[in-house]
């Protein structure tokens, strides 16, 4: 209940070295013990949990459990046709990840050294992220939607030697070409030298480029391996993996998380927010390819022996109750999806929902963009059927695990708001100058003290971690939303303050969109913003200013698009393109962006001052040309 939170909540403040150190030793099985709970400087950037430490995090997930719960299904992997699924037990997994470690290590594979992952949503993704985890390797999870120059760019700036991939990924009955994807990114550009490995799982078996020097059948690889792989003993503070997110500027930064407190945070949050309780079946619907699929599919869940669900599919494959008849079919008792899933699953009614029955469900959860109230309510009311608390989660890939969230049973619910800080979190809002707010306000969301999921550096450069997080506010983290405080000390998240935008909950720099358009030869500039959007959360609404001479029309438009996407992924194609002959700049040349989102928006009352920009006309032609 709720004074129960309020106990152990001030305890996780006050006492901290206290509270994580019991923490530790309830959630994590460690080699040897910490000297030192934590040793953190935000000014440096130098932050440390479970100094000395020794723990493997695969070690936690797969074989503590297999005494108690060795025949206990670990994953249950259900396919994209609703006829494929697959119960693999703790034991089984055992085998599976010790096999594929011991490929890495046959194929030179070290502790310390990078892999990527470029998969579909199939168990062996799980047993490679552990198989790295085991042998002290760093994974470098890509999401499977993003193009192979998006790849290529991430194999080099993690400098992996080896990739691991499937033949296909079938999606909604279509199948995403991640083999050839891999080729195009190994050989497109200036390649990527160092890959000397990529190991390629079976998965729809249709005939790809094989390339016998390189390439390794998964299959064939695993049938001569042996099962005999002892983990390795890891420092608290050795990498485990890099994931990489979109900033306001630049290429996207390669999130480095740490072994011993990230495998605490996700167990421990895992556990509180979602009561998880044994032998209860979990699915969360995210794919590996972002945090939520590391944190909350793989080693959150694992760590506490749960049985988690992973899905290859979309929720409306074959039709719009796939999530639902998925819920029946393996009898799901905590839930937890994206806002934009739901708004599209409301879009077509509550019939969808009302033809299964639901009665395992318990506990359902959101995550990764703000829910508007009615999409919150529908869940609410018509999934759960008033039955089940909604956990609506906010944290970020940076934070590693779940920051501000109601816990079922103990935090009255509001919908749309993400509600209380977690255990040992310190939130704070802070106004334009950097002075900390009281009580109901509204401002930049800063955290105060470390927790131990906390993300560590920014890979391959640590000075970027310390601008992006620690510059602005000083002694803070900076989490580059914004958010509101009521009265009863509830936060609301409102959405970025930075030029980040969340499309579909991907999230995605509008510098990267630029950076792409640019390419073409006929833009001279673009700029990018989001805009609300009913169901993706926010849309892309790009102003593209061609070279004088250039034709603006469907073919160019169409050509930018593609362009997008190749540089990008799909997620990333602009919704919306208008052509703008100007852009709204100050004397000194920089974009108002501010002016560009109000227009994309249709907030045409309010564009504020106007009165700083160079050519202030800019603003007529663009309201004029505005694209509905
Ligand atoms: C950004 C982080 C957290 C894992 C998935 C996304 C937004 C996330 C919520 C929420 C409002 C949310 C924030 C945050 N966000 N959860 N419950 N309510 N906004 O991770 O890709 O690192 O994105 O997603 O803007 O900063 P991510």
């Amino acid at each position: 209940n709720r004074a129960q939170y309020q106990k152990m909540y001030a305890r996780s403040v006050d006492d901290p070295q206290t509270f994580w150190a019991e923490q530790a030793q309830e959630f994590v099985t460690w080699f040897s013990p910490w000297n030192k709970v934590m040793e953190v400087d935000y000014q440096r950037g130098d932050i440390k949990w479970f100094v000395g430490g020794k723990l493997n995090a695969c070690y936690n997930c797969v074989d503590r459990h297999l005494e108690a719960r060795g025949e206990q299904t670990a994953i249950l992997w259900e396919g994209d046709e609703p006829q494929d699924s697959q119960a693999i037990s703790y034991r089984e997994l055992f085998a599976l990840v010790c096999k594929f470690a011991n490929v890495l290590k046959s194929r030179g594979v070290k502790k310390g050294d990078c892999v990527s992952i470029y998969m579909p949503m199939i168990p062996q993704a799980a047993v490679a992220m552990l198989a790295c985890a085991r042998i002290g390797a760093i994974h470098s999870v890509v999401f499977g939607g993003f193009s192979p120059e998006a790849l290529r760019e991430r194999i080099l700036d993690s400098d992996c030697q080896v990739v691991i991939t499937a033949d296909e990924g079938p999606r909604g009955g279509k199948n995403v070409p991640l083999k050839e994807n891999v080729e195009q990114a190994l050989s497109g550009g200036g390649g990527c030298p160092k890959v000397h490995t990529t190991i390629v799982v079976q998965r729809t078996g249709n005939s790809v480029t094989f390339n016998s020097a390189r390439d390794v059948w998964y299959h064939h690889a695993m049938r001569d391996a042996s099962s005999d792989c002892p983990p390795a003993e890891m420092d608290a503070e050795d990498p485990l993996f890099i994931l990489y997110t979109s900033g306001s500027t630049g290429k996207p930064k390669g999130v480095l998380h740490t072994t011993g407190g990230y495998q605490l945070y996700t167990a421990m949050t895992h556990k509180y927010v979602f009561d998880y309780h044994a032998g209860e079946v979990y699915w969360c619907t995210a794919d590996v390819g972002w945090v939520t699929g590391h944190s909350y599919i793989v080693y959150g869940p694992l760590a506490n022996g749960a049985t988690t669900m992973m899905f290859e599919g979309l929720p409306t494959y074959p039709d719009a109750g796939r999530f639902w008849q998925v819920v029946d079919k393996h009898q799901v008792n905590i839930f937890y999806t994206a806002p934009t899933a739901l708004r599209a699953l409301m879009g077509q009614g509550d019939a969808p929902v009302q033809k299964h029955k639901r009665s395992s469900l318990r506990i359902l959860g959101t995550v990764g963009e703000p829910i508007n109230p009615e999409a919150w309510e529908w869940y609410y009311r018509v999934v759960g059927e008033r039955r089940c608390p909604v956990v609506d989660t906010w944290w970020q890939t940076e934070t590693g695990g779940i920051m501000i969230t109601p816990l079922p049973g103990a935090t009255e619910l509001k919908p749309g708001s993400a509600t209380l800080p977690f255990f040992g979190v310190q939130p704070a809002l802070l106004d334009a100058d950097g002075k900390e707010l009281a009580g109901v306000a509204s401002g930049n969301l800063v955290i105060k003290q470390s927790w131990p999921g906390q993300m560590r550096t920014v890979y391959g450069d640590h000075q970027r971690f310390l601008d992006t997080y620690f510059a602005m506010h000083p002694g803070y983290y900076t989490t580059g939303d914004g958010a509101r405080r009521d009265a009863d000390g509830y936060y609301w998240i409102t959405g970025r303050i930075d030029d980040v935008i969340n499309v579909s909950g991907h999230r995605l720099g509008t510098a990267e969109v630029e950076s792409a358009l640019v390419l073409h030869a006929e833009v001279a500039e673009a700029a990018v913003v989001g805009y609300p959007h009913a169901i993706k959360g926010q849309g892309i609404y790009a102003y593209v200013t061609l070279m004088a001479g250039s034709e603006a029309d469907a073919g160019l438009r169409a050509e930018l698009v593609e362009l997008v996407k190749k540089e990008i992924g799909a997620i990333a194609k602009p919704d919306v393109i208008q052509w703008a002959p100007g852009l709204p700049k100050t004397r000194s040349g920089k974009i108002m962006r501010r002016i560009l989102r109000k227009v994309a928006a249709n907030e045409l009352d309010n564009l504020g001052d106007t009165s700083t920009l160079a050519e202030p006309a800019v603003v007529e032609e663009l309201i004029a040309n505005r694209v509905e």
